[in-house]
């Protein structure tokens, strides 16, 4: 496994920021929280990890943009590389004592994710992968699973909540796919939900009123482990259309398939 210096930038600033974060996990409920709409919070460990994210990305490529979850856009000199960083995804775990949460950075090079790291610091499990490269955890190559058949097969999902997305819709998707499977997951981290599908735990996985930050790192991930990733509607517009499924060639159709005709009910 040969890692670019720019991936290696990359994983030093996760475990840079992850270490804090797993320091704040330890010491959750001192920690100051508010909320940016309903059921949406953040904490002082989201800031700062967003910061120190920012300072070590920056420090080694100061003309590249930066788009992170709290602080939002700031472009750089350099217009065709913005790093998409979400320095604490799976908040609402966090605050409850759930280590499934992660940092996600991703590198955008003219449209296009070129590099990905995906770090859960309460477990250290480090995903990472580099466009053409492929992708690995913790040094060992990932394949996504190779289940063909609904029936075998476990999913993972998001789902709407207070004052976020469409309930209609999701429960219709859920019932059409439910029914299907032989198992239906939700772990509450969009990055890590993705890095798994690349690591073959998950058959696959979907979700829809996403962030880029959400997905941009996880989707290099999946397709570098040999999946295939679309939007619900199965074209390519993820990060426009804000939703994502993701598996290998016959799960990512089945479930785009599954979640039209749900649409159509
Ligand atoms: C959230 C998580 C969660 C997903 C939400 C995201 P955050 O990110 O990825 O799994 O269902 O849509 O907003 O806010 O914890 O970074
Ligand atoms: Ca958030
Ligand atoms: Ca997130
Ligand atoms: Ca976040």
């Amino acid at each position: 496994m040969l890692h670019s210096a720019l991936l290696n930038v990359m994983v030093g600033a996760a475990r840079k920021a992850g270490r804090a974060l797993k320091r704040d996990f330890g010491e959750v409920e001192h920690l100051q929280v508010s909320l940016k709409g309903p059921a949406n919070f953040v904490t002082a460990a989201d800031r700062k990890a967003e910061e120190t994210l920012k300072a070590e990305l920056m420090r080694a490529r100061p003309g590249y943009g930066f788009l992170g979850e709290e602080g939002g856009l700031q472009a750089g000199s350099d217009a065709s590389h913005t790093w998409i960083v979400d320095p604490l995804d799976g908040t609402t775990n966090f605050l409850h004592g759930i280590p499934q949460f992660a940092i996600s950075i991703a590198l955008e090079r003219e449209g296009t994710i070129v590099a990905g790291v995906v770090y859960n610091p309460a477990n250290d499990e480090l995903f990472v992968a580099e466009r053409g490269k492929g992708a690995f955890m913790d040094g060992q190559r990932l394949r996504v699973a190779g289940r063909r058949r609904l029936a075998d097969a476990v999913i993972a999902c998001g789902l709407p909540h207070l004052g976020r997305g469409d309930l209609a819709l999701f429960r219709k998707e859920f019932a059409v796919v439910q029914e299907k499977v032989a198992g239906l997951r939700r772990f509450g981290a969009a990055s890590l939900d993705l890095a798994w599908v690349a690591a073959g735990r998950f058959d696959a996985f979907w979700e829809r009123d996403l962030s880029p930050w959400d997905m941009a790192a996880g989707i290099l991930m999946i397709r570098e482990a040999g999946g295939f990733v679309s939007d619900c509607d199965g074209g390519d517009a993820m990060l426009a259309r804000r939703s994502i499924v993701g598996g290998n060639e016959t799960m990512q159709r089945e479930i785009v398939g599954l979640l039209k005709a749900a649409g159509r009910s």
